[in-house]
């Protein structure tokens, strides 16, 4: 069967499979997939262990997308001058960062919303600027690596849902969608008052309580693990493979950043979809949580951020966390 690549126009004779997904050989866009167990269902929800759901994935529902799990696993080498470093850089370009190197990306963008750091850019001034940074982040992943971004919607008049924005965005830049987190931060959260009418038909207006962490993956859905350790426990899996996390968020105040995320953030992420050693990025590092989280978990890290203070200010903190907790010095320069 002769294949296009809408990404690239590589054309190429797909030998493998017929059914759902191909891996185009040049750019390494859209991917197969296989099990067995139990069928899916046509009528109500069955046991979903070891399930086989050939029947699911071969309906016109997922005639968009080719497979190859069994592609190369490439893993290429970081260099040693920016593993565990925290980078003072605009993401939009990672010369320095290997193609096909990193396992997980881990991040919060910039929101755009007036913060000390934000331009003010219009929506499609924006999302060129996300695309920019996760087309090199496509580029830097491992075959399978994912991606994590933790986002909000923002405004009222009307709502901005940039997570709907994000994926669109994620996928032109070629990933495949895995799932939505939504984070419950209700918690912790100061609750806000600004419901508009109050008690009123007139205006009323939701209060957030909630984010999203959307997950994607690159080229293809399962990492290999042969050789490799998860960290991950029984009870953390089970808690962390649910699509509802609560947990309350960070202070600004604290950390000494506008927008940070919590430490624990991260740490689900990297601990679901990592492995030890592996090495986790986030090109919008802010004070370096998700450092924090890879120093925990026994990973590397490549942090970058275009705002000098917040690196060094992450630098800092990072090296108080190792003396915190008695770690030699990892952080270099
Ligand atoms: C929401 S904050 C991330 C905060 C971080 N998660 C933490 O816990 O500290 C977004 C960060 O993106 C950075 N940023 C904005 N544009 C950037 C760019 N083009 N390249 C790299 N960093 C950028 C900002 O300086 C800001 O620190």
């Amino acid at each position: 069967m002769l294949l296009k690549c809408k990404n690239c126009e590589y054309e190429w004779e797909y030998k493998g499979k017929s059914g759902y997904y191909a891996t185009c050989p040049k750019c390494l866009r859209k991917v197969s997939l296989t099990s067995k167990g139990t069928s899916t269902s046509t009528f109500g929800v069955s046991k979903r262990e070891g399930h086989d759901s050939s029947f699911f994935y071969s309906r016109k529902l997922y005639h968009m997308v080719e497979i190859d799990e069994k592609m190369l696993d490439i893993e290429n080498p970081v260099p040693s001058n920016i593993l565990d470093k925290v980078l003072c850089q605009d993401s939009r370009k990672m010369d320095n960062i290997p193609d096909s190197s990193v396992h997980l990306m881990v991040t919060s963008p910039p929101y755009n919303v007036g913060k000390d750091y934000d331009e003010d850019l219009d929506l499609n001034g924006y999302l060129d600027l996300l695309k920019s940074v996760f087309s090199e982040t496509y580029r830097v992943l491992v075959p399978g690596g994912r991606a994590c971004i933790n986002i909000a919607n923002v405004g009222r008049k009307p709502y901005i849902p940039y997570h709907k924005f994000i994926i669109d965005t994620m996928f032109d830049a070629g990933f495949l969608m895995r799932g939505e987190i939504i984070w419950n931060k209700a918690a912790g959260a100061g609750v806000s008052t600004a419901w508009g009418s109050w008690c009123s038909a007139s205006n009323p207006t939701l209060r957030d309580t909630h984010e999203y962490i959307l997950i994607f993956s690159k080229s293809k859905f399962s990492r290999n693990g042969k050789n490799k350790d998860s960290t991950i426990s029984r009870d953390e899996f089970l808690e962390f493979t649910k699509s509802v996390w609560e947990f309350p968020p960070e202070s600004a105040q604290k950390v000494g950043h506008p927008a940070p995320f919590p430490v624990e953030l991260p740490y689900r992420c990297i601990q679901l979809y990592t492995f030890k050693g592996e090495v986790v990025l986030d090109p919008f590092c802010g004070v370096g949580t998700t450092a924090l989280a890879a120093i925990k978990t026994n990973r590397h890290f490549i942090c970058l951020d275009n705002n000098f203070e917040y690196t060094e200010k992450a630098k800092k903190r990072i090296n108080e966390y190792l003396a915190q907790t008695k770690m030699s010095e990892y952080v270099r320069g």
